[in-house]
């Protein structure tokens, strides 16, 4: 089983479902809304101990009830979040998710305590970072934390997993040099790389380019086409289930997640454990909210 800590973000998702997006002026009624679990970290948090991983997490809440709320879900799913950022000055984490009928969706985040989480915060759990397999992180709170995590586990010998979420267009070197593996999507590829995805040549094109900024496996997840890899000289497609999507929020975190719980440092593995994670987020996609649609071991096996 491996031991993963998360550094990133909690969020109160509200998921609002309606027939189709609203248009700029226009009022329409939701078919449902709802509250869940989500935020990057959180998610991937949530996947790598559903998948049995020995999970923990670093971040920050506001002292409200949200955070209150988002404490209540970590500890019912045995991921470690000792000790937890307090930011009484912050609000909790919140997002604001649109589905429509095809499945798609637009997401407003409000980051509040997630961007007051400081290098101190993470330093703090040193020993955490040290007893790790794998670190992960997003862009979805601080990078300087990011940078904190990173540097000590890159002190302690551990490997680290970024997924470079939501995107961001000036990723420092110092981090890519620091980070082993980089698990972006299409979008966050193109942002990164400046080359367009459109076929195995421009994806073998990307993995190339990345790979000379310092990182040495790459994993680009292509939706219902499945995910991309590059490491070790080995590189391939790995096709995803076919199934019918109704609400892909959080379908990346969940696949990160279940990878790192089973996912070998030598990366030995790499093909059985990114179908692992195809798995899970086949399975994930298939139902509303993204806490809520993760799926446990038991399911996976
Ligand atoms: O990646 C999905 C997550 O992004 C959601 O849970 C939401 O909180 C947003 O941050
Ligand atoms: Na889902």
């Amino acid at each position: 089983m491996n031991k993963v800590t998360v550094i990133g973000s909690l969020n109160v998702d509200t998921t609002i479902k309606v027939k189709a997006m609203p248009k700029p002026g226009e009022t329409l009624h939701a078919k449902e809304v709802f509250n869940a679990g989500g935020g990057k970290g959180a998610n991937q948090a949530i996947a790598a101990a559903r998948s049995g991983a020995d999970t923990h997490f670093i971040g920050a809440l506001g002292n409200d009830s949200n955070g209150q709320y988002m404490q209540e879900l970590m500890r019912k799913d045995s991921v470690n979040i000792s000790p937890i950022a307090i930011k009484s000055k912050e609000r909790t984490g919140e997002a604001y998710i649109v589905v429509d009928e095809a499945g798609e969706n637009s997401i407003m985040v409000y980051a509040g305590a997630n961007m007051a989480l400081t290098p101190q915060d993470v330093q703090v759990s040193e020993q955490v970072i040290k007893a790790s397999d794998w670190v992960i992180s997003q862009f979805e709170s601080t990078t300087t934390a990011t940078e904190k995590g990173f540097e000590l586990a890159k002190q302690h010998g551990v490997k680290t997993i970024l997924n470079p979420a939501p995107a961001l267009e000036n990723i420092s070197a110092d981090l890519l040099a620091k980070t082993d593996v980089l698990i972006p999507n299409e979008t966050e590829t193109e942002i990164i790389t400046g080359i367009k995805i459109s076929d195995e040549a421009s994806l073998k094109q990307a993995t190339d380019k990345l790979h000379q900024l310092g990182v040495e496996a790459i994993i680009i997840t292509l939706g219902s086409k499945g995910a991309y890899y590059d490491v070790l000289g080995q590189s391939g497609l790995v096709d995803a289930f076919k199934v019918k999507a109704v609400d892909t929020t959080g379908a990346g975190d969940t696949f990160i997640g279940a990878l790192s719980s089973v996912l070998k440092t030598d990366f030995s593995n790499i093909e059985e454990a990114i179908r692992y994670g195809n798995k899970a987020s086949s399975l994930a996609v298939q139902q509303f909210g993204a806490q809520p649609s993760i799926p446990y071991k038991e399911q996976l096996n």
